[in-house]
């Protein structure tokens, strides 16, 4: 047991170097290598990443491992090949970007592998095998977790290429989960390094509604959580790439609310505010949220803002919120 999994570890070390080397180094790879630069990676990122290129043909890895005695059926069990009623092998994939996945201790346990432009499925990500639990692993740990000792500061996002144009652009401490649900070992994991969460999802429905769900899943965990919104459903990527790397920082970024503003901005979808009864009840739900808060400083500024906005008297808010916690307790 312990011998197969040091050989599929050193199956996924090889495969990792070899589609990086095929990238860097052949004709289909120049094609692959185009997309990315027009994607705006750089030769840097491209290498720190250690994103590679799996060409069209159907046995690339196969051949390459079965010549260097890899037995053929472990690399199957393993996730790396496929096999036909005939028996032969074949790469699972083919024609796509690859981005290594890493384990916490910076060993390659798996692929996510991009098509180049459009097309189905937009990433094949490697199934589950005894390296890989996609519940257990977090996209670029390895390379954060030394730095959380002293943060405590972790940024989530969505998306692989998220992890790594927001690494360029300066944020260090970025992971993403694999697929939008974050496990509860995952958010487990998450509140072992770090105390304070920031999830920056892409802007799109999607992107909220998963934010929301994993927000309060690392609350229950014990994690303080923020948000960076993102406008115009961009993901982070493509807000770099419209609008630059500072502005990302300086407008996104730094910008992060706390979670119970993202909260009331989540809320708001949920009623029409432009009718009276809707108005009412939003106040309400809002009002909900607030009843929670221990701090009286913080109690009163979202009050007040609530006030603010709706044209009521704060005194009435206040009547309000005691109804309200007269009931939860
Ligand atoms: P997105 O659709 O937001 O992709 O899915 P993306 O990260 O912006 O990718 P690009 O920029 O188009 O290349 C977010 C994440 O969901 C998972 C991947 O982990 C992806 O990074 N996903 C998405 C899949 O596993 N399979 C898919 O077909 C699509
Ligand atoms: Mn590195
Ligand atoms: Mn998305
Ligand atoms: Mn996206
Ligand atoms: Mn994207």
């Amino acid at each position: 047991k312990q011998r197969e999994r040091q050989v599929l570890l050193d199956a996924y070390e090889f495969a990792a170097r070899m589609y990086h080397f095929l990238l860097k180094n052949t004709e289909h790879g120049k094609q692959a290598m185009a997309y990315l630069k027009g994607r705006g990676f750089t030769d840097k990122l491209i290498d720190h990443f250690q994103i590679g290129y799996a060409p069209p043909q159907w046995d690339t890895l196969a051949r390459q491992l079965d010549k260097r005695e890899f037995s053929m059926p472990l690399m199957k069990q393993g996730g790396l090949l496929l096999s036909r009623d005939d028996g032969r092998y074949y790469d699972l994939f083919r024609d796509r970007i690859m981005f290594p996945i890493w384990d916490a201790r910076g060993k390659v346990i798996a692929f996510g592998g991009r098509i180049l432009g459009e097309g189905q499925p937009k990433y094949l990500n490697s199934s589950e095998s005894s390296l890989f639990h996609k519940g257990r692993t977090l996209y670029n740990f390895h390379h954060v977790r030394p730095l959380l000792r002293k943060t405590r500061h972790l940024v989530l996002f969505e998306g692989y290429v998220d992890v790594i144009k927001a690494w360029d652009a300066g944020v260090s401490n970025g992971v993403a989960s694999m697929g939008t649900s974050l496990t509860e070992e995952n958010a487990f994991m998450m509140r072992k390094n770090a105390d304070l969460i920031t999830i920056c999802y892409d802007g799109d429905d999607a992107g909220r509604n998963a934010a929301y769900k994993n927000m309060n899943l690392l609350e229950k965990a014990g994690c303080e959580v923020k948000v960076a919104l993102i406008p115009d459903r961009m993901d982070p990527d493509e807000y770099i790439q419209a609008h630059g790397e500072e502005r990302f920082l300086r407008e996104i970024m730094n910008e992060a609310v706390p979670a119970l503003k993202f909260k009331l901005i989540y809320l708001r979808r949920n009623h029409i505010l432009i009718e009276e009864t809707g108005r009412i009840k939003y106040i309400q739900e809002a009002l909900k949220l607030l009843a929670v808060i221990s701090s009286p400083m913080e109690r009163e500024h979202y009050l007040k803002e609530l006030a603010e906005e709706f044209n009521q008297s704060l005194d009435t808010l206040k009547q309000e919120l005691n109804l309200i916690r007269q009931e939860q307790q």
